[in-house]
């Protein structure tokens, strides 16, 4: 009776000692998987790769980072849908791509609304770009915060000096009306196509022109294919980190406090790289003498504000007046 007992309990203390560590084994740290479809020496792919050195010098064995670059995993149209579904847990898409989530984050592509950088940096720390960052929630999606990449330069086939140089040209876009919106003011046809598409339809000459900002322009090649450049600054190119919310509410409090720290130093990092790369791939596409860079005087560039300047109107109802009229407000 005494040896029966005994053998009961060693075997339901082996039992349990099998249990906890097989369930161990088959957690194992939390894997997030980071995707985007820039390259590596972007800012956005430096602060990817500097979030997950973060993680993993911080949350050893508890959250493991996989940083998914160049549309390796997802592209474009697709990052979002497979966050939702569980397939990847993070990324950082262009403002310009959640127009089917919501269309209040289109103020960024309004053309010509911020001055410069630091105007965007401005409005985005104040209550009304805060508020934005909390526009996806209804979708499931949670803004973690906002990443620079930088102004938007135009470059084409042919010189871009006033509106009229653009009329019957093919611009690549974003997934975004504003910037439809934007080349339709100045008679040019906008084709909204994946990033990982452009430098090919360039190089074919499916298309004209394009327009993005001087890391991308350098780091994908465009230069290489498009003998001009217009230094034209006349919209922003920054991201969003978003993440779902059921992944984020999944996570124990003390590592979702973690990961946000550790992200919110990458994307600090990642934004003195964006104001670093802004200057020094705009210098080595110009030594490159691969494209010409053309500086619009001030009269002309004000033909291109003028051209373009309705399409506030056109979006304001979408976006909301308040929220226009306070990133307008940012420039003062
Ligand atoms: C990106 O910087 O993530 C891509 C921008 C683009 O699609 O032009």
């Amino acid at each position: 009776m005494l040896l029966r007992k005994i053998t009961t309990l060693v075997a339901t203390a082996a039992l349990s000692t099998l249990l906890v560590t097989g369930s161990a084994l088959a957690g194992g740290p939390v894997v997030l998987k980071f995707s985007h479809v820039v390259a590596e020496n972007t800012p956005k792919g430096q602060m990817a790769n500097k979030f997950k050195d973060l993680v993993a010098e911080r949350l050893a064995g508890k959250v493991t980072v996989e940083v998914f670059p160049n549309s390796q995993l997802f592209g474009d149209n697709k990052v979002l849908e497979a966050m939702l579904l569980g397939d990847v847990q993070m990324g950082a898409p262009a403002l310009s791509k959640f127009s089917r989530y919501t269309k209040k984050l289109q103020i960024f592509d309004l053309p010509f609304l911020f001055k410069d950088m630091s105007v965007v940096e401005k409005f985005q720390k104040s209550p009304k770009g805060l508020e934005l960052l909390d526009s996806l929630k209804k979708k499931g999606l949670v803004g973690l915060g906002y990443l620079h990449n930088g102004m938007k330069q135009l470059s084409s086939s042919k010189p871009l000096r006033v509106p009229a140089d653009a009329k019957g040209l093919k611009f690549r876009i974003m997934s975004s009306d504003v910037l439809a919106a934007q080349f339709k003011a100045v008679n040019a046809t906008p084709l909204k196509k994946p990033f990982s598409e452009v430098f090919t339809l360039l190089q074919t000459k499916a298309i004209d022109g394009q327009e993005n900002t001087w890391s991308n322009i350098y780091s994908k090649k465009f230069f290489e294919v498009q003998p001009y450049i217009t230094e034209s600054n006349h919209g922003v190119l920054d991201y969003m980190v978003v993440t779902s919310k059921e992944f984020w509410m999944s996570l124990d409090k003390d590592v979702q406090v973690e990961l946000k720290k550790a992200l919110d130093e990458a994307i600090a990092y990642g934004n003195q790289i964006a104001a670093q790369k802004a200057l020094d791939d705009r210098q080595k596409i110009i030594d490159s003498k691969r494209s010409e860079i053309i500086q619009l005087s001030d009269a002309q560039r004000n033909q291109w504000v003028e051209a373009m300047k309705p399409v506030w109107e056109e979006f304001e109802k979408q976006i909301g007046k308040d929220m226009i009229d306070a990133a307008y407000q940012a420039n003062m």
